[in-house]
């Protein structure tokens, strides 16, 4: 077989060079030229032809039902969409120490009990991994453990197992590329090399993947395109919580979010988290107000806390942890102009409690109430809660799944919901079990929290 040589191709432009450059020469943008192996043509024989793919009628398509493996950990399998598929590729995305390397540990020394497990150690020594295992309580003869960091090697191994770990896909290298482990070139060709041979031994792969700076996995967007599932660990590394999350999944919806706790001895599902995310001076201090979260398909209460400090320069400091800082900024800026709620020489702090990351527009009247309530340095009641869209105007938005949040709020013994009027006839069915209070401005909002 000849042997694959490599080129370099400009990731904006197409351009190709045989050697590297800084800058490409025809778009002229930096960095952008990656290497690829070019694949040898297979040379065709005169007169053979190859055979054409038929179209079949849509009821004639045969269809492989997907065998579905539990990993042990009940919440990863909500999220994978009820357990893990033979032959997939699963990407484990998050920050560093967030607890990716805990979980699948776990999820290896489970699978090990009735199948063959290959952990591919890229980034600990063998030792290590081992010390993890001891600390977790894990053991199995069946867990393979292997430290190599050229896939060709370690490929080798991959012929008796049935599940293997790869931690990480930016740790390994292929010999096909000249390139470092961890570049774009070399992130692209071990995956795919990782995804011919899991469709073709049937091979399931969960792979480990680092995520840059700005949140996203490091590597080319076609890492993501590759793989079946693209999970990723959200969550502050100090808090305990963590929520785990599909942004992608072929072999189920990517609605679903799982709820994990870090401890000492491992990374557990947390199945009731209806309290997780609520603190217990709630209703003692002014700027905290409880929100019903639609995450996933789960509705979590919430709770949004504020501080207020006067600024100390001329311009007022805003920061923001699990809120876009933009969307805070919006709201303040309407609750100056509509309201009259003046913030402008405050430097204001925002928290959403346990390390969520609150993403829907729902948050939006909650965030208004907790600055006016720490604007005012007046508590919201304990048993109240606010959700709802606000525009630029002032005005309250309507927003989905009203039923089902105003239901959680019932469950968790709240007694007033202060709701979009939007919202109202989808919700009169609760009235007689808890007050609810419509209202379209966010003004309205402010005079039902504090009537004096
Ligand atoms: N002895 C210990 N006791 C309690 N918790 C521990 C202990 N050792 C590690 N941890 C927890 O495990 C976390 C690290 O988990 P893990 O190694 O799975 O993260 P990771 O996402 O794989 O990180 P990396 O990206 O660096 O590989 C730490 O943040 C810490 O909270
Ligand atoms: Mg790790």
């Amino acid at each position: 077989m000849p042997k694959a040589t490599t080129q370099f191709v400009c990731s904006e432009c197409g351009y190709t060079s045989p050697k590297w450059m800084g800058r490409c020469p025809d778009c002229g943008k930096f960095n952008t030229l990656v290497e690829e192996v070019i694949a040898p043509t297979p040379a065709k024989k005169a007169g053979t032809m190859s055979k054409p793919s038929r179209a079949l009628p849509l009821s004639k398509v045969t269809f492989e039902k997907y065998a579905r493996t539990s990993s042990g950990i009940s919440e990863l399998d909500i999220v994978l969409g009820g357990g893990i598929v033979r032959g997939s590729l699963v990407l484990v995305g998050g920050d560093p120490g967030i607890g990716k390397s805990t979980l699948l540990t776990q999820v290896a020394a489970h699978l090990a009990k009735e199948h063959r497990v290959l952990y591919l150690s890229a980034e600990e020594s063998c030792s290590q991994v081992k010390l993890r295992c001891e600390r977790l309580g894990l053991n199995s003869d069946n867990l393979l453990l292997l430290n190599e960091t050229n896939l060709e090697a370690a490929e080798e191994s991959f012929y008796d197992v049935e599940y293997v770990v790869v931690d990480s896909i930016q740790a390994i290298y292929t010999d096909s590329l000249t390139s470092a482990a961890g570049s774009v070139g070399q992130v692209r060709e071990c995956a795919s090399k990782l995804m011919r041979i899991a469709k073709s031994r049937g091979i399931t792969f969960f792979i480990v993947g680092h995520v840059t700076k700005e949140g996203t996995l490091a590597g080319p967007k076609v890492l993501e395109h590759i793989m079946d599932a693209v999970l990723y660990f959200e969550g502050e590394r100090t808090e305990n919580f963590k929520i785990l999350r599909a942004v992608k999944n072929r072999f189920g919806s990517v609605q679903e979010v799982g709820v994990f706790e870090m401890t000492g001895e491992g990374i557990f599902g947390v199945s009731d988290y209806s309290t997780l995310f609520l603190s217990d001076s709630r209703g003692v201090a002014a700027g905290a107000v409880v929100t019903p979260s639609e995450t996933g398909n789960r509705c979590m209460m919430v709770e949004i806390q504020t501080l207020m400090a006067k600024t100390a320069y001329g311009l007022p400091r805003r920061m923001s942890i699990g809120v876009d800082l933009n969307r805070l900024v919006v709201l303040i800026a309407v609750l100056e102009k509509r309201c009259g709620v003046a913030l402008g020489m405050q430097d204001v702090y925002l928290n959403a409690m346990g390390g969520i990351r609150l993403g829907e527009p729902s948050a939006d009247l909650a965030v208004c109430a907790a600055l006016a309530s720490a604007e005012r340095m007046t508590a919201v009641d304990k048993f109240t809660a606010v959700f709802g869209e606000v525009g630029l105007t002032g005005e309250v938005r309507g927003v989905s799944f009203a039923d089902k949040r105003v239901n959680e709020c019932l469950k968790m013994g709240f007694k007033r919901v202060i709701l979009p009027a939007k919202n109202m006839k989808a919700c009169e069915k609760f009235q007689n079990k808890i007050e609810l209070i419509p209202v379209t401005y966010v003004t309205q909002m402010i005079k039902a929290l504090f009537p004096c």
